[in-house]
């Protein structure tokens, strides 16, 4: 069943067309990964398909409701949540906390407020910490929980920003270059960790520079090259398609 459905999706940046004119769709419980040299529109991609920006043309179905335009929130109470390229954690909280508030409905003003108020909260918030508790072990964080989280190695850091991006259950995940900065240990447990998400219900976008990564736990790839689609099919379509080859892989391969 198709989860997403993006439709001649564009925006253009001044004269950059960032995303031209894209179109494809994404099953139920795929990963599907999204490759193309640096500026190729992928960010902008995930961007749009999260609400930060608006396409100028197009459209974007998510579960079969239009949600061309709509704002973040809206976007993200339907379903769909997202990692960063760059890491964006909170200093001066614990680990645990960072995935509550990746729970919370209110955010971290909200976590914060939680603390000083009365029993039903309290109990909404034993619950969010639980649910917190159960997204640390699935990425092995559960004895880091207690310690701030600018001390942790940054590739935990990495695995704890999914583990946020879980936090609020979404049906689909978009994850902006999770690997970089990893050792090929932590990507391997990344990559171990990605592949089980759809078992849990989850539907994976994903945006990666890694090639064996990305051939490793991909159902499904979408070639971009400024901003347009250049190929879409499985990883051996992809790894042998002479387009791809000579626009993005051919250093790669050989
Ligand atoms: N907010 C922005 N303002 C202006 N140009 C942008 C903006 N975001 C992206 N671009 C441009 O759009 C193109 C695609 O960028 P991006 O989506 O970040 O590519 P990728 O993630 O594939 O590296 C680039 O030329 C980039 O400079
Ligand atoms: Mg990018």
């Amino acid at each position: 069943m198709s989860l997403l459905e993006i439709e001649n999706l564009t925006r253009n940046f001044g004269g950059v067309t960032a995303v031209a004119n894209m179109s494809f769709q994404v099953n139920t419980g795929e990963i599907v990964a999204f490759i193309g040299p640096n500026g190729a529109g992928k960010t902008t991609l995930f961007n749009l398909i999260t609400g930060l920006i608006k396409p100028d043309y197009g459209t974007i179905k998510f579960k079969n409701i239009d949600i061309t335009g709509k704002v973040p929130e809206k976007i993200a109470a339907l379903g769909i949540n997202r990692t960063f390229q760059n890491l964006q954690l909170f200093n001066g909280m614990t680990v645990v906390e960072n995935v509550m508030v990746g729970a919370h409905r209110h955010g971290k003003q909200g976590l914060l407020q939680a603390g000083f108020s009365f029993p039903g909260v309290a109990k909404e918030e034993r619950f969010i910490l639980a649910k917190a508790m159960e997204k640390l072990e699935l990425v092995g964080l559960t004895d880091k929980k207690d310690i701030p989280v600018e001390i942790l190695p940054y590739g935990q850091q990495r695995l704890l920003e999914i583990a946020r991006a879980m936090a609020m259950e979404p049906k689909m995940l978009l994850l902006d270059e999770p690997a970089a900065g990893l050792n090929q240990g932590e990507t391997d447990i990344l990559g171990d960790l990605i592949c089980k998400l759809p078992k849990m219900g989850m539907t994976i976008l994903l945006v990666e520079h890694n090639m064996d990564l990305i051939m490793r736990i991909s159902h499904h790839i979408v070639v971009l090259d400024h901003g347009s689609k250049l190929f879409e099919g499985n990883p051996g379509e992809v790894q042998n398609d002479a387009k791809v080859i000579a626009a993005y892989l051919g250093e790669e391969i050989v």
